[in-house]
């Protein structure tokens, strides 16, 4: 084991709190200590699911990267395990970046990642080469693969940069394998490359799957590409986003190209292209397929926007989403939190058909660690309410607030008042189907996240919040008179 490796497992084993530490989320992974970006190598192996992350353990601010590890059965649940890589190699001495895993045939686990090595150049500039490297392991420790890199410079197709060539996402079909990387082309956008092999050891190049072309972003990260319910899907991250009505957010963000792909060409006709998530914390999204079935996505729950602050209280930096269930209905992604969750709901609170007109609180309906379903309808279709608002981990001079108005059909969050310590984003308005003034809104809260599913799924908006956790009154209003059903259930988590 590499000295760089060795000394991030020590230091966990001295300075990791508990998993039961007040301060940490209950269900959604974190480092337990330091900082966490992108979620990496989300994969089956030996029968559980394995998740490993981007992590800087020694400080709540991104580093040199290490590949932090948990694993769980159940997607609530997880078990942390040792750190699986450190920067250790010359390819890989300024960062092991994002990356990807698999079983193979012989039971080994696979990891991909982008090897990073920073050099100066003779303006003064530095420069990141990102290569594609392999390490193979058991589960817990893992060896970094003697001929890496296995992705260099040569493997780009003309005008590809190797200071922008990283995140790979590999699988299998039958007896080959496939990729996906992140390029940046000649005309500074961004590309995703499709490479193919017979053993996972050694690539070859087949074409590029998708081009930016300086739309929906530029350079395009963490790429993952599937078959769902009939139609192919591309999920990627792009930097510097533009906004395009209240669709996508400028920044960093996560779009789904969905179409078909066209095998000869290596190409994916794109017919429809969405944002993934409409809250602020969502970005590099990574999938996995579990054995009954279902394509399960999990995120960065945070915005490289408003990464730099931070709750100085916590320790940790950094959290993952809630794993979620994805589906295309009607050329559109549908996501619903994984049903594992409901195993753990607990205490049941149900009101139905409560009328609501200005504000209303209801007995029991409070909490920090919940899921919880809310449905609105109009109790009268010709005199329609204009406005519904619920107050969220609130105290009074603390909330997080989402309303929805049925006539511009768009639901707004508002997280201004939950406990950030600078003017970051705050706000996020999004789009809604028009159902005659009828919504229906699950809420998931783990103490320092609000994850919203709006009308099943159709859209989700993830928010990081830093509420002191003892701020859980959930409140009610509206303009005029409405239905309200609420069925909260905590978590015992
Ligand atoms: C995305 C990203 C990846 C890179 C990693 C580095 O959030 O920029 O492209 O591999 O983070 O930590």
């Amino acid at each position: 084991m590499s000295d760089a490796l060795q000394k991030a497992r020590a230091f966990l084993e001295t300075y990791l709190p508990g998993e039961a530490d007040d301060a940490l989320p209950r269900f959604h992974v974190t480092g337990g200590i330091g900082w966490l970006n992108d979620p990496n190598g989300f994969s089956v192996y030996r029968g559980e699911y394995h998740l490993f992350f981007q992590y800087h353990p020694y400080d709540t601010k991104w580093g040199p990267m290490h590949w932090g590890h948990v694993k769980t059965n159940d997607f609530i649940r997880w078990e942390r395990l040792p750190v699986a890589l450190a920067p250790d190699e010359p390819y890989d001495e300024n960062g092991c970046f994002s990356g990807s895993a698999l079983e193979l045939p012989d039971g080994r686990h696979l990891l991909m990642y982008t090897g990073v090595r920073s050099e100066r150049r003779d303006n003064g500039m530095m420069v990141n080469y990102q290569t594609q490297c392999i390490a193979i392991g058991d589960g817990v420790n893992y060896e970094k693969y003697a001929h890496n890199p296995v992705l260099t410079a040569a493997d780009l197709p003309a005008g590809g940069s190797v200071l922008d060539f990283r995140d790979p996402k590999i699988w299998q079909e039958g007896e080959r394998y496939y990729a996906v990387i992140g390029n940046r082309t000649a005309d500074g956008s961004g590309a995703i490359l499709l490479y193919e092999s017979a053993d996972a050891l050694h690539w070859t190049l087949d074409g590029t799957l998708a081009s930016c072309h300086n739309q929906y972003g530029r350079m395009w990260e963490c790429p993952d590409f599937f078959r769902l319910d009939g139609r192919d899907v591309l999920l990627t991250s792009p930097q510097e986003m533009t906004a395009i009505g209240l669709e996508f957010h400028p920044g960093n963000g996560t779009v789904c190209l969905i179409g078909s792909y066209d095998a000869a060409q290596h190409h994916l006709l794109r017919e429809n292209v969405q944002a993934v998530d409409y809250g602020i914390d969502f970005y590099a999204p990574q999938t996995l397929l579990t054995p009954d079935g279902r394509r399960v996505m999990i995120a960065w729950m945070q915005n490289w926007e408003t990464s730099g602050c931070r709750d100085e209280s916590l320790r940790f930096m950094g959290q993952m989403t809630l794993p979620r269930e994805l589906h295309i209905v009607d050329g559109r992604l549908i996501q619903n939190p994984v049903r594992e969750l409901e195993r753990y709901r607990g205490t049941c609170i149900r009101y139905r058909n409560v009328m609501v007109c200005g504000d209303t609180t209801l007995h029991g309906i409070r909490g920090r660690c919940l899921d919880m379903t809310v449905e609105v309808r109009p109790t009268n279709e010709n005199n329609p309410y204009r406005w519904f608002r619920m107050n969220v981990a609130s105290d009074g001079e603390r909330r997080t607030t989402i309303r929805y108005k049925p006539e511009t059909g768009t639901i707004r969050v508002d997280r201004t008042h939950s406990g950030f310590p600078h003017d970051i984003v705050s706000l996020r308005e999004f789009l809604v189907r028009f159902r005659h003034g009828s919504i229906k809104l699950r809420i998931v809260l783990d103490r320092y996240s609000l994850e919203l599913f709006v009308n099943d799924g159709e859209q989700a908006a993830s928010f990081v919040l830093y509420t002191p956790a003892e701020a859980a009154s959930i409140s009610f209003s509206s303009d005029g008179a409405l239905f309200l059903d609420v069925e909260k259930y905590d978590l015992d988590l």
